[in-house]
């Protein structure tokens, strides 16, 4: 099998932001799934560098359009280094070899007779290098960007797009996952049954603009970029794709019988569109793409240009276009001139890839707008990673060490209900998963994949292993717990594992297993049971550290003062002063159950009461948290211990009376003034989250 994924070309008369970050990194996720899928995988990004955007930015900074694109498709192809991104190209559409590609697919347009010349008039909008009529325009400018447009009449090359308008509407019909979501295969099915398709001008007089591909047939003329640009896609699967594809094209050029043994889906003569061979060289590659990533804005003319343009060159059609939404900043567009736009690196710089990419995709359902901002980042980090995947991890890890030295336990034979459960879950969760990532519900994936996480973080509060492992006659037992609790992180790092790369790595190396999680593959591995008894656990460093919203608020104030650049991600924090927190700020006070342990009055106050609690950390009772309470007036130490109490666990830790507190016992104010401790109604276990 073969998966070909492709993001757009960026321009590079601008610097990258989240943006093009976003569409890379899901890209990139989807290549790294189908790779663990068994897959052979081709995953292009690149940058386009013809037309009149780029050649417009290389005048204003007095470089030729080359020297320009040469500099800009720098920063683009930085950040697939930054990124973590496993492409298996970078293509320029000013590469020889993707020119050349482009004039074959011309001149044979041009032979088919699938283009024309014509003369036409008509209303030119500059910057957005397109035709309008005269009733597209909108109070007499571009329809598009609102500029104005000026009257231009000559001659071009049209690409005859109308005549497949009927044939385009039902190939829509027909596969109802060929433009996802939804919403927009209704878009462009509106827009093809409300009005009759035009045919396209496809060129641009040299005389006009001379930074594109030339025509092969007319030296006067150069491609329309669109046209140039679409083609990165075919032209990449050529000349870009990974060596496997070669040497599959290889295998069934010498064995007449298609070498089954490596046979590839859509590997094989790439033409069955009405049963024509069509002998492109290389062209039993990876095409045609299995997913074309692209932003709402360029739907019609990924939906529309692009597949016409392939029905009139006999070539496959891919098999999914897929056009997700658009991050706000503080619910406003991106702009140079609103000073608001991310710069990717900066977040990666300040907050690690692995979060980034977490939160991209778990923050908003791919498809819709969503809003980017700093606060709602850290919030993911704070709640997600830090509490729940990373403090799993650790304390599973350190609990492994402590109690068995190190090594993964042999379990026992008596499994109770709550192991059957967190296995059902588990093994419920590699077909979970392809459903989902399938249609590109990255958000509804990562929910599945933290059913398993929340489930397992229960399993260890609701077993208790640091209570079993007071009683020697529990030790089967704790084995049991131990083991399937490490055998769920084993799941998780696996499937995790293409959404955050870096993290799930670290992980898998600390269970002691071995191997890269990109060459694994995930059906096998994520069997349950994987785990051998005996194995050597590694050290595991803090995978998300809890960030300190606190002194990030200082350091942010200090920085105001300053007055920092636009462009600063300090800069794009929504302000709010309603009084009202949302709950994504609920959610940062982290509230726990915990046992009191010990109680004592701190000398020399009559309202302090020094307590230990157990509040489920590391399920260690020797790491008690301490706090201070002012509730001696009405209670006595004696009557708090053995009671379940409600403290908020991720406070700073503060002095009182000389005495560091280490959280916050909650508690009302009765009618006559003296606390009342808040307790769960029913009695519960130590160290749950209250949300
Ligand atoms: N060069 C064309 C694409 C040619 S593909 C054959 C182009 N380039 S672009 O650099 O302007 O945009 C690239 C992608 O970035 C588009 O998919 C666009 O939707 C996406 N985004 C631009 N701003 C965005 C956000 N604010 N949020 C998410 N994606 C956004 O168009």
């Amino acid at each position: 099998m073969k998966f070909y994924v492709t993001t757009p070309i960026y321009y590079v008369n601008d610097l990258p932001h989240i943006g093009h970050a976003y569409t890379s990194l899901a890209a990139d996720v989807l290549a790294r799934y189908y790779r663990m899928r068994g897959n052979h995988v081709m995953f292009l990004t690149g940058t386009d560098e013809h037309g009149q955007k780029v050649a417009d930015a290389a005048a204003k900074r007095n470089l030729t359009s080359k020297e320009h694109a040469d500099s800009m498709m720098e920063n683009f192809h930085d950040l697939t280094l930054k990124l973590n991104l496993t492409n298996d190209g970078f293509i320029r559409t000013t590469d020889d070899e993707h020119k050349r590609i482009v004039q074959e697919l011309m001149q044979r347009l041009w032979d088919k007779g699938e283009v024309e010349r014509r003369s036409y008039s008509g209303w030119y909008c500059t910057p957005c290098e397109r035709f309008w009529t005269e009733k597209d325009l909108q109070e007499g400018n571009c329809p598009e960007c609102s500029r104005p447009v000026e009257q231009i009449e000559e001659d071009n090359y049209f690409f005859l797009m109308s005549k497949y308008a009927e044939r385009l509407e039902q190939h829509i019909v027909d596969n109802p996952e060929f433009i996802l979501p939804e919403s927009r295969r209704n878009e462009v099915l509106g827009f093809l049954r409300s009005q009759p398709l035009q045919d396209l001008c496809i060129s641009r007089p040299v005389k006009r603009l001379d930074w594109g591909v030339p025509l092969p047939f007319d030296k006067d003329y150069v491609t329309y970029v669109w046209f140039d640009a679409l083609i990165n896609y075919y032209s990449g699967a050529q000349y870009l794709a990974p060596e496997i594809f070669r040497l599959v094209a290889r295998n069934l050029d010498e064995n007449e019988d298609g070498g089954e043994s490596l046979q590839l889906e859509g590997a094989r003569n790439p033409s069955d569109v009405h049963g024509e061979s069509h002998q492109l060289k290389g062209a039993r590659g990876p095409w045609p793409a299995d997913v074309h990533l692209i932003g709402k804005d360029i739907l019609t003319t990924h939906a529309v240009y692009w597949i016409t343009m392939l029905m009139a060159l006999e070539l496959p059609l891919p098999k999914m276009i897929f056009a997700h939404g658009w991050w706000t900043i503080a619910g406003a567009k991106m702009s140079k001139s609103l000073g608001n736009v991310v710069d990717p690196s900066k977040v990666v710089d300040k907050y690690g890839n692995d979060a980034f990419r977490f939160f991209l995709f778990r923050e908003v359902p791919f498809g819709l707008d969503g809003d980017f901002s700093e606060e709602a980042l850290v919030g993911r980090i704070n709640t997600d990673l830090a509490n729940d995947f990373g403090n799993l991890a650790s304390r599973t890890l350190k609990m492994a060490e402590n109690y068995f030295e190190g090594k993964v336990p042999s379990p026992g034979m008596a499994l109770t209900d709550a192991e059957h459960d967190l296995k059902a879950v588990a093994e419920g969760l590699p077909h979970k998963v392809e459903d989902k990532l399938r249609v590109l519900k990255f958000q509804k994936a990562i929910e599945d994949i933290w059913r398993l996480l929340t489930r397992a973080n229960k399993y260890l509060d609701d077993q208790a292993p640091w209570k079993l492992a007071k009683d020697p006659e529990q030790a089967e037992r704790l084995a049991t717990v131990m083991y399937n609790t490490l055998e769920a992180l084993r799941i998780l790092a696996l499937h995790l594992h293409p959404i955050m790369p870096d993290a799930t790595q670290k992980l898998w190396q600390a269970l002691g297993l071995e191997g890269d999680l990109d060459t694994l593959d995930l059906f096998t591995n994520a069997v349950w049971g994987g785990l051998k008894p005996g194995t050597e656990l590694n050290k595991l460093d803090n995978l998300f550290p809890r960030i300190d919203t606190k002194k990030k608020k200082d350091k942010k104030i200090k920085q105001e003062k300053k007055k920092v650049q636009p462009n600063n991600l300090d800069n794009i924090e929504k302000k709010k002063d309603d009084g009202l927190i949302n709950i994504k700020d609920f959610a940062k006070v982290e509230l726990k159950t915990a046992k009191v342990l010990e109680a004592e009055r701190v000398e020399g106050s009559e309202k302090l009461i020094k307590l230990q609690v157990d509040s489920g950390e590391a399920g260690q009772p020797e790491q008690t948290r301490q706090i201070v309470a002012g509730i001696g007036k009405a209670y006595t130490p004696e009557e708090l211990v053995g009671k379940i109490v409600v403290v908020v666990a991720n406070l700073k830790p503060a002095k009182l009376m000389g005495v560091e507190s280490q959280g916050m016992l909650l508690a009302a104010t009765g009618d006559d003034g003296e606390p009342v401790i808040l307790s769960p109604e029913k009695e519960t276990a130590p160290g749950l989250r209250i949300k």
